[in-house]
């Protein structure tokens, strides 16, 4: 039996990270104006807007509604400093194809830490084929960020990609647009397709065959409006949640539908879960919802394959759901977890544990044995949103206490998360204690309560306090 938690209420989840990207690079691109609704206001989005404001694209401060003034490619300039890519790997990535194919201008990306430590030569390898010109800058064999990048004319390219990657399949196509060179690119199985999409909506006759996407050359890049629908990432969290409560439901609004995004509502409808979608429509080339979440006894699920690149950032809430279904939860196929913004199978297997769960490492993927009894821990969530959310949710269920650290990082694609948390269970989700990060063990852990209103406070503590009774809740406060 689970302890009672009541779900109520109906949530917009924050707009698409994809498309929000996607949205201000391809306005910067075109010429004319392009107006942009409903932008992902995170720090992700921000360093993308950050990073053309530097290439000399006039992208206003990012607000529910503005209009880009694209100039078109050849208006790119080369940056006066370094472009920051923070913790981004869109940006990144997207923004290497695009440099790439400018003759005449020159940028070093850069990342934080965690960004650093990711692959960027499954970009790097097929845009030198087209004859990128650009240097790894880091220590010698680094295969990261820091990178430079001198754009030249490009050739045309025939990629067979050994990755299901949407960060690589967007690049390729993107060099090709502003190179006008024909690209074609093979995946394994089908990546996210927003990147096809939302080029389609602009003029570009880009042709999607089974797992081959061909772009001819010559194509040209018309300015086109976005009303960037809910990121269906975010909105697994809340759905989440409402399959792990005992009564209640949750409505989700203008969440995205594109099939090859919601392969993680799928999984979670094979768990048990009541998720209904109850309204589609087409919004600017892309399916648009609302789905109605309900309880329903958890049990375990297989998943491989096609089911992989669908549900790739909701893994890691599937595996923390995994924890409470009945039964054994094998995860395969998702090799492509350990290069996130953590190494996410390492991190989700090592958390579990830490909070009493049964959970194993596979070379691509985990294997998870749920249970009922009330889980209680440190987990550490290295700087990665989507840990910090799926821990969350699961520190959130009455019974556990789970300290987690690093609650700040879901600014990177959700900053209401916590808000949401405490509005949709009437504030009686259980307070995350909040753990220092290793790095900063001298620092006084924090507690964070979600409001009801508001934004959320965090008040340093002397200890940290597993909050398993309102009496052990008490804070010692400090400055
Ligand atoms: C994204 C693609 C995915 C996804 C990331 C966003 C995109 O990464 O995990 O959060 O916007 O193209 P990969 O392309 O590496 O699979």
């Amino acid at each position: 039996m689970r302890p009672p938690l009541r779900v109520a209420g109906t949530v917009t989840p924050p707009g698409d990270k994809s498309i929000s990207h996607r949205a201000l690079l391809l306005a910067a691109l075109a010429d004319g104006p392009s107006r942009i609704r409903h932008i992902l206001p995170s720090a992700d989005v921000q360093a993308t807007a950050g990073a053309l404001r530097a290439l000399g694209v006039a992208v206003p401060p990012l607000s529910p509604d503005f209009v880009v003034e694209g100039r078109g490619a050849a208006a790119l300039r080369t940056p006066a400093h370094p472009l920051d890519c923070a913790n981004s790997g869109t940006t990144a990535r997207l923004l290497a194809g695009v440099l790439a194919a400018l003759p005449g201008v020159e940028a070093r990306l850069e990342g934080d830490a965690s960004l650093s430590r990711r692959p960027m030569r499954r970009v790097t390898t097929p845009l030198a084929e087209m004859g990128a010109q650009l240097w790894f800058e880091g220590a010698a064999g680094h295969d990261g960020l820091p990178l430079r990048l001198r754009g030249a004319p490009l050739r045309p390219l025939a990629f067979d990609s050994p990755h299901a990657s949407a960060q690589v399949k967007s690049a390729l196509l993107l060099a090709g647009v502003v190179a006008g060179v024909e690209v074609t690119v093979t995946e394994p199985e089908r990546s996210r397709d927003h990147t096809e999409r939302m080029l389609a909506a602009r003029g570009v006759r880009v042709r999607v065959e089974g797992r081959t996407v061909r772009l001819p050359a010559g194509e040209r890049l018309r300015p086109c409006d976005t009303d960037v629908p809910g990121d269906p990432s975010s909105a697994m969290f809340l759905a989440a949640l409402a399959a792990l409560a005992t009564e209640g439901e949750l409505i989700l609004e203008g969440v995205a539908l594109n099939p090859t995004r919601t392969g993680g509502f799928d999984l979670l409808r094979r768990m048990g879960a009541d998720v209904t979608v109850l309204g589609e429509r087409d919004a600017g080339g892309e399916p648009v919802g609302t789905l109605r979440v309900r309880p329903g006894p958890l049990r375990a699920i297989d998943a491989r394959g096609a089911d992989i690149p669908r549900a790739i950032d909701e893994l890691p809430m599937l595996a923390c759901l995994a924890a409470r279904a009945e039964g054994t939860t094998v995860i395969r196929d998702a090799q492509e977890l350990r290069v996130k913004e953590s190494d996410r199978i390492r991190a989700v297997v090592a958390n579990l544990r830490a909070v009493g769960v049964d959970a194993e490492e596979l070379p691509d993927g985990l294997v998870v044995t749920g249970g009922a009894h009330p889980l209680a821990g440190t987990v550490v969530t290295h700087g990665d949103h989507r840990l910090a959310m799926a821990f969350g949710v699961l520190a959130a269920l009455p019974g556990n206490a789970i300290a987690s650290g690093g609650p700040g990082w879901v600014a990177v694609s959700y900053p209401g998360f916590w808000g949401e948390l405490g509005r949709v269970t009437g504030g009686t989700a259980t307070p995350l204690a909040v753990a220092p990060a290793p790095s900063s063990a001298s620092e006084l852990p924090v507690v964070v309560e979600y409001p009801l209103e508001g934004p959320i406070t965090i008040r340093r503590s002397r200890t940290v306090v597993l909050p398993s009774t309102s009496a052990s809740n008490r804070e010692e406060s400090s400055p």
